[in-house]
């Protein structure tokens, strides 16, 4: 027999998806990281569910990285088992070639294909060590581009950095949970405890809200910090022990598929508190892909401005943040569990929320613009 469970005066209204108030459960007009690069190798299919949709990769000709709708047109069966050939997706049940635009391009029982034998093609752009999906209507992928990662050195276009990719999780959980997540640090001080001796402290630090334009950024500024070696921060960042350096634990909101967190920024310490030029930048860049409306595709990668040749260094990162993400998505599965019957209306904030529920808002904003547009086509 089921227990009841009190769950006071959070009463989930049903134009609600906690904790957004919006009938889409995250924004849709978007770029999301698909898959890594590395995942996509040629000659292979690689089927992933993109926002309740089944979306099968694979590299057409010349290489080039394609996404198209999983199920073949003729009798729906799920091509992760197609096979590649001359860069055609070929069909495992009566083999139907499909071309790169997803359109049928070979039947092999004879006669020219149907004019509607063709799957959903999803726009698609290479950059850094990502593939990226548009996952919106096929008229706003020209209008919108991918994030600029330039500064954490995230695009082909950046120089000097170094990048080390970490395993992509699966979450059962939302995506708006995670963005709560990374936007409260205060969580350090408790989930991670272990995992990041050291740095619990900081994350306590009273968090500084910032926005320029669509760049939400909490920050958290420690001018005069100086790490020690027995913590995480002293060994991943070997530069800065032993001497006071001005700190910047970051936060910063890129687009709904990308929040960074510096890991810290360094800069050196002038006229007593002011930071000076830079020493040493590590961020953990999160990418966040819903899969369905209660679960994530939870990409990451570790990059830095410094000892780029240190594999041991790249190593311990991604061991760091596997095993961090991977107490994050534990916790959040949690929450998941409840969350369908919360509502928004029901939680106590507090001071050190304002950022993440600036957050929040926005991502709300965007949906319902997202909304008024398909309203009004
Ligand atoms: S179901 Fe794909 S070719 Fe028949
Ligand atoms: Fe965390």
């Amino acid at each position: 027999m089921s227990v009841p469970v009190n769950l006071g005066r959070a009463v989930a209204k049903s134009d609600e998806i906690y904790p957004l108030q919006a009938s889409r459960f995250y924004p849709k007009e978007q770029w999301y990281v698909g898959a890594y690069k590395s995942e996509l190798v040629e000659g292979q299919t690689l089927a992933r569910t993109i926002f309740g949709e089944r979306v099968i990769f694979f590299r057409g000709e010349g290489g080039k990285a394609t996404a198209v709708s999983n199920l073949c047109v003729h009798r729906f069966m799920p091509l992760d088992e197609g096979k590649i050939v001359d860069g055609r997706l070929v069909c495992p049940y009566h083999g139907y070639a499909y071309g790169e635009d997803g359109r049928c391009v070979h039947v092999p029982t004879g006669g020219a294909p149907s004019p509607h034998a063709r799957l959903r093609h999803y726009p698609v752009r290479e950059d850094g060590p990502f593939v990226w999906i548009w996952t919106g209507s096929v008229e706003g992928a020209g209008e919108v581009d991918i994030p600029d990662l330039t500064d954490i050195g995230l695009s082909d276009a950046s120089d000097g950095w170094t990048t080390a990719v970490a395993e992509r999780l699966h979450m059962q959980a939302r995506a708006p949970l995670l963005v709560d997540n990374l936007f409260d640090l205060s969580h350090i001080a408790f989930i991670h405890v272990d995992s990041l001796p050291g740095a619990g402290g900081l994350a306590m630090i009273p968090p500084m809200f910032d926005r320029k334009s669509d760049r939400f950024r909490v920050g958290r500024y420690v001018p005069n910090f100086v790490a020690k070696p027995d913590t995480v921060i002293g060994d991943t960042m070997p530069m800065i022990v032993g001497q006071p350096v001005y700190a910047a634990l970051l936060t910063d909101f890129y687009s709904p598929a990308v929040i960074n967190s510096s890991g810290p920024w360094a800069n050196e310490l002038v006229d007593g508190d002011q930071p000076g030029e830079s020493i040493a930048k590590l961020n953990f860049v999160h990418l966040i892909t819903p899969e369905t409306e209660n679960s994530t595709h939870y990409f990451n990668v570790v990059t830095r401005d410094y000892h780029p040749d240190d594999e041991s260094l790249s190593a311990r990162l991604i061991a760091q943040t596997d095993r961090v993400r991977r107490e994050d998505v534990g916790w959040l599965e949690q929450i998941e569990k409840i969350a369908d019957r919360m509502s928004a209306k029901g939680e106590i904030s507090s001071k050190a929320d304002e950022g993440s529920l600036k957050v929040r808002r926005h991502l709300r904003s965007i949906i319902e613009a997202e909304l008024a547009v398909s309203a009004a086509e």
